[in-house]
C-alpha cells in the first residue's frame, strides 16, 4: 500500500489540533500506520531549530533557512521512509504555513521561499492539505483565553489577516490537494468536513 501525506494548516487559532488526534484514531481503526507529526520540528534537530525560530527574534530570511533546515532533516529522518513504508503521515503545518508565515505575514521574498522548496522537498509536497479556515478576529477571540503566546501567536491582527490571504492564495494555487473547510462552524461540522475531505481519497 502507498504511502499518504496529509498536511493540517491554517492560522493560529483556528482548531486544528483536536482534529489531528482524531484524524490519528480514526485511520488507525482502519488498519492503517499513522505517523503524527508537525513543523517546525519533527526530529530532534528539527525540535531544537522550532525553539530557536518560536522564542528567538532574527531576520525574515534567517527565520526561511531554519525552518527549511528543519523541514530538510523532518523529510529525511521521518516523512520519507514512513511514506515509503506505507504510513499515513499527518503532519501539523508545512511549507503552506511557510509561505502563509514568513511570506505574506512578514512580507519575505516569495520567489525565495519557492527555491528553497524546490531545493529541500524535491518535488514532494502533501497529498491532501486540510486547510482550517477561519476568519482571523474570531481567531484571535479563540487565542485569548488560551496559553502563554509565542512569538507569531503575539503578533498583531493585521499579521493575521495577511497570513490568511497567505493560505488563500496557496490554496489557489495547489487547488488539487487544498481541502478547505470552514473551521468557523461548530466542532462536530468541522469534523464531518474533514471526514468527507479525506474520504474523497479513499481514506
Ligand atoms: P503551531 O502549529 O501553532 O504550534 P502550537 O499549536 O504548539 O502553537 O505552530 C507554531 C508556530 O509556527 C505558528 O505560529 C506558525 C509558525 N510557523 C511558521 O511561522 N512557519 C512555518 O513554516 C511553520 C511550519 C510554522
Amino acid at each position: 500500500m502507498s504511502g499518504f501525506f496529509i498536511s493540517f494548516e491554517g492560522i493560529d487559532g483556528a482548531g486544528k489540533s483536536t482534529h489531528i488526534q482524531a484524524l490519528a484514531e480514526r485511520v488507525r481503526r482502519a488498519g492503517r500506520e499513522v505517523v503524527l507529526t508537525r513543523e517546525p520540528g519533527g526530529t530532534p534537530l528539527a525540535e531544537a531549530l522550532r525553539e530557536m525560530v518560536l522564542q528567538q527574534s532574527m531576520d525574515a530570511l534567517t527565520e526561511a533557512l531554519l525552518i527549511f533546515a528543519g523541514r530538510r532533516d523532518h523529510l529525511q529522518q521521518v516523512i520519507e521512509p514512513a511514506l515509503a513504508r506505507g504510513c499515513v503521515v499527518l503532519c501539523d503545518r508545512f511549507t503552506d504555513a511557510t509561505f502563509a508565515y514568513q511570506g505574506a505575514g512578514r512580507g519575505f521574498d516569495t520567489a525565495v521561499l519557492a527555491q528553497l522548496e524546490h531545493w529541500v522537498q524535491q518535488g514532494r509536497q502533501p497529498d491532501l492539505t486540510l486547510w482550517f479556515d477561519l476568519p482571523p478576529e474570531v481567531a484571535a477571540e479563540r487565542l485569548s483565553t488560551a496559553r502563554v503566546p509565542d512569538r507569531f501567536e503575539q503578533q498583531p491582527l493585521a499579521f493575521f489577516r495577511r497570513v490568511a490571504e497567505g493560505y488563500a492564495a496557496r490554496a489557489q494555487a495547489h487547488p488539487q490537494r487544498f481541502a478547505r473547510l470552514d473551521a468557523g462552524q461548530e466542532r462536530a461540522t468541522v469534523w464531518a468536513q474533514l471526514e468527507a475531505a479525506v474520504a474523497r481519497h479513499g481514506l
